[in-house]
């Protein structure tokens, strides 16, 4: 097994693999890096001359490929090249909750990463390492070792997880000032020496001491864990959140009050209309369903509850806005404002203003929906994908605008949904003439004042607030 890796491979161009190969790329300009993935277009906008049009948005991300790209990062849909050639394989590929069959709607189906280990097998022609980048459910290593050992052409596998703990919208920052990097490997002479050469990678711009290394248990497990963690405070906070709109207590000052305790921290303890993206409840499902596959029932319900109040978050939102505007939004103009999951990204998996907007679109209201970064169609396939309605009611119902202001003309309502900073930027003096009166602002993310909300004549929600 060579010790120094000089070439590695990624399979799967997406949120994590790209960000996470530009970043290597980067930082490690001795090894080439290759990005593969199965999907054309992907790959074609990742090479695209204008570094405007990369296929994801994610601040720093253009300059790092603009830096690397052509001289040792390469993005490419020739996968068999790049992993007969690479020492080293990433596999960073999508593990979507299985939406069929045993474990549906909780198990994340593997089927891409099998697809994956099947074809290395088949194609190494000498010694690699693959690593596990995609989150995956605890054991998947092992399953993939053994699909290498049973079909591969002889050579040596290692295979090491190596969980990703980037957040989207903050990659860049994330991957440069990693608080740690997990390594998760076998304990034996050839497992050591994979977790030491993928630890080298790290090396170039991480101090050793925050690298982590594991068996693989352990860090499959972390992974799951330290995002159930995140997704139980949000949803701890969230159902404080609903108390304290029945109370005259305020959502900011609990937060405050709490979190100034060092043992609780000050960070996500942000009240929202409910957590979404692409890992927490995905891998709380996944969490969910191992305990059940061991017995452990207590354990699963559990956190099976912190999806449970993220629902019924998102819900009490929709619902609340309902009844606020007179138990009736049938033929009601409600503009919202974002659609991400979050502010800086594009990515929309999960977000809470898919099932916001679906429950007011449940109830007849006509939307007119504005993100500066998610696009018209990524917006129509996520509500085509929950096939509450047909697509030509989808498309009847909910516009999508451009011009954020314009479209609050004779609006009765407009929810805040992803908390973008240029929201707050906004002329909100205009925007209230523009609507009919009572104007209507729900805050689902506690983006703005309520004293100056007030002041302008806005009928203000806050959440967390009476
Ligand atoms: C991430 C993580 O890797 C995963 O752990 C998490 O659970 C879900 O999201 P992400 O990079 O965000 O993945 O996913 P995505 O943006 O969908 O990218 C995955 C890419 O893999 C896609 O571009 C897809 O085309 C590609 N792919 C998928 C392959 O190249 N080959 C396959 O066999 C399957
Ligand atoms: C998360 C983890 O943070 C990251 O370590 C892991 O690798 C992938 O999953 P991500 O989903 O990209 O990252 O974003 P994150 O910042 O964790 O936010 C997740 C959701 O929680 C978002 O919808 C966000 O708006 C929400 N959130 C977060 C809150 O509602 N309140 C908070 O205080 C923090």
């Amino acid at each position: 097994m060579s010790k120094k890796i000089t070439k590695i491979c990624c399979i799967g161009a997406g949120y994590v693999g790209g960000p996470t190969m530009s970043i290597i790329a980067k930082k490690c300009p001795e090894i080439w890096v290759t990005v593969v993935d199965i999907n054309k277009e992907r790959i074609d906008q990742w090479n695209n001359a204008n570094l405007d049009n990369l296929p994801i948005y994610e601040p720093g991300l253009k300059e790092v490929v603009g830096e690397t790209r052509g001289k040792n990062l390469f993005f490419s849909t020739e996968v068999d090249r790049a992993i007969d050639e690479a020492e080293m394989i990433f596999i960073s590929v999508n593990t979507p909750t299985k939406t069929y069959g045993k474990g549906k709607g909780q198990a994340a189906d593997l089927k891409y990463i099998e697809l994956c280990a099947r074809n290395i097998a088949k194609i190494a022609k000498n010694n690699k390492i693959v690593v596990e980048k995609s989150t995956l459910p605890v054991r998947t290593a092992a399953a993939i070792k053994s699909i290498l050992d049973n079909n591969g052409n002889g050579v040596h596998f290692e295979i090491l997880s190596n969980p990703e703990f980037l957040a989207e919208g903050t990659a860049i920052t994330d991957l440069l000032h990693a608080d740690r990097v997990l390594i998760g490997g076998e304990d034996t002479p050839t497992g050591r020496e994979a977790k030491d050469a993928l630890s080298k990678i790290y090396e170039h711009w991480l101090p050793k001491e925050r690298i982590l290394q594991t068996n693989v248990w352990s860090s499959e497990l972390s992974k799951l864990v330290a995002n159930a963690f995140l997704a139980q405070r949000v949803s701890s906070i969230n159902s404080i959140s609903a108390l304290c709109e029945k109370t005259d207590a305020n959502i900011e000052e609990v937060s405050k009050a709490i979190g100034f305790d060092s043992r609780i921290g000050p960070k996500f303890l942000n009240a929202s209309v409910g957590f979404g993206g692409s890992c927490f409840q995905k891998d709380i499902l996944n969490l969910v369903y191992i305990a059940r596959t061991f017995g452990l029932q207590e354990v699963a319900d559990y956190w099976e509850q912190v999806i449970i109040l993220n629902d019924y978050q998102k819900r009490r939102f929709a619902d609340n806005m309902i009844t606020t505007l007179y138990n009736t939004v049938s033929g009601k103009k409600i503009v919202v404002y974002g659609w991400a999951f979050k502010k800086d990204t594009n990515d929309t998996r999960e977000s809470a203003a898919i099932y916001v907007v679906d429950a007011l679109l449940e109830e007849n209201a006509e939307i007119v929906v504005y993100d500066p970064q998610v696009s018209e169609k990524k917006i129509y396939a996520d509500l085509d994908y929950l096939n509450t309605r047909s697509p030509a009611e989808n498309r009847r119902l909910l516009k999508v605008g451009d011009k954020p202001i314009e479209i609050t003309k004779d609006a009765h309502a407009i929810a805040i949904l992803t908390e973008w900073d240029e929201f707050k930027a906004f002329n909100w003096q205009v925007i209230y003439k523009n609507m009919l009166k009572p104007a209507f602002v729900f805050d689902g993310r506690r983006l703005l004042t309520t004293g100056s909300m007030e002041e302008i004549g806005f009928k203000y929600y806050k959440i967390g607030q009476k």
